[in-house]
């Protein structure tokens, strides 16, 4: 198979970038937003008009999620439009367009894990976003399935994990939050997992949604204690509420996936979250 990484600087991008590597099965274009802006109808017609190919992995995105607040149209432009353009450009040449959600499309108020059928309800200009790139998905490509995650990190790009690095060891006292509860998502096992699904996938898939994260639950503050125990970092973590930091986004209490699914469907074992996390510390801290 012929595959477009889009957004491919970026951590999910990168990720699947040293995959490709070690990968015989497939062919890989890999492109950021200098080869192929996304929000670029002609651009996007132009590539898929010069390259045979047959998925489109969409990894570019709108990630900054109080930033969005801000500036909806922004996030809205990429997050949307790219995904209305990406999967109508897939919809003509019958690729299959697979599309990376989120968590954030649920307002956290379940008390179990979200499964791939559970109600949705944004509570950021991020997550509506990102729900209504699903729908522009669903509508518009032929084929298409929807990859939704959560709390991903990875040795690249900006996430919670550098930030603890970097903070941990400028400061002495840290505080986060407790009372958001989630599965973090190492990029890297996301990208193995997204490769895995494809050949499983029915020629006629349209619009099905997998969820996946690594395995186990915690808060933000259960990770930065982590982080600094497996980093050695001898800043003092305190657990704070939600409430009492200041946020300009709305984010879900509650966001763990119900990965029963991805696991039926492909023969993969899913890494416990510390596991990963320590993988990915210990590679950072090595460069
Ligand atoms: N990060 C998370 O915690 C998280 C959680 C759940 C789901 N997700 C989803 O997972 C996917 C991948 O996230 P990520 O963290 O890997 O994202 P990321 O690190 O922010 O990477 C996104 C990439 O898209 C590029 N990009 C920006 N504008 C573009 C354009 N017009 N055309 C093409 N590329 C463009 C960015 O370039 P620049 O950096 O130069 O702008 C960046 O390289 C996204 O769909 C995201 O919504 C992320």
């Amino acid at each position: 198979m012929n595959i477009l990484i889009t957004g491919s600087s970026g951590q999910l991008g990168s990720s699947f970038n040293e995959l490709a590597k070690g990968n015989k099965d497939h062919s890989f274009f890999f492109t950021d937003k200098g080869e192929l802006d996304i929000t670029s109808e002609e651009a996007v017609r132009q590539f898929l008009k010069h390259h045979e190919v047959n998925c489109i992995i969409n990894c570019a995105g709108y990630t900054a999620v109080d930033e969005a607040e801000n500036d909806p149209l922004g996030a809205r432009k990429l997050n949307v439009t790219g995904a209305y353009i990406l999967a109508s450009a897939a919809g003509n040449t019958n690729a299959l367009m697979v599309q990376v959600s989120t968590d954030y499309i649920f307002d956290g108020k379940a008390c179990r894990p979200y499964n791939e059928s559970a109600s949705t309800n944004p509570l950021s200009s991020y997550g509506r976003s990102k729900l209504d790139a699903e729908l522009e998905v669903l509508l518009n490509a032929r084929r298409s399935v929807i990859i939704r995650t959560s709390w991903l990190y990875s040795p690249f790009g900006h996430n919670f994990v550098k930030t603890i690095l970097k903070k941990g060891a400028e400061e002495q006292r840290l505080r986060v939050v407790y009372d958001q509860i989630g599965s973090p998502t190492y990029a890297p096992d996301l990208a193995e997992a997204i490769l895995a699904l494809i050949p499983v996938l029915s020629s006629r898939v349209r619009g099905e949604i997998y969820n996946y994260s690594n395995e186990g639950v915690c808060s933000w503050f259960d990770m930065a204690v982590a982080i600094a125990e497996m980093a050695g970092l001898p800043c003092e973590i305190t657990p704070v509420l939600t409430k009492d930091i200041k946020s300009v986004a709305t984010r879900p209490h509650y966001s763990v996936l119900d990965k029963s699914r991805i696991k039926n469907s492909i023969n993969i074992d899913i890494p416990y979250w510390r596991d990963s996390l320590r993988v990915c510390i210990d590679r950072l801290l090595k460069s």
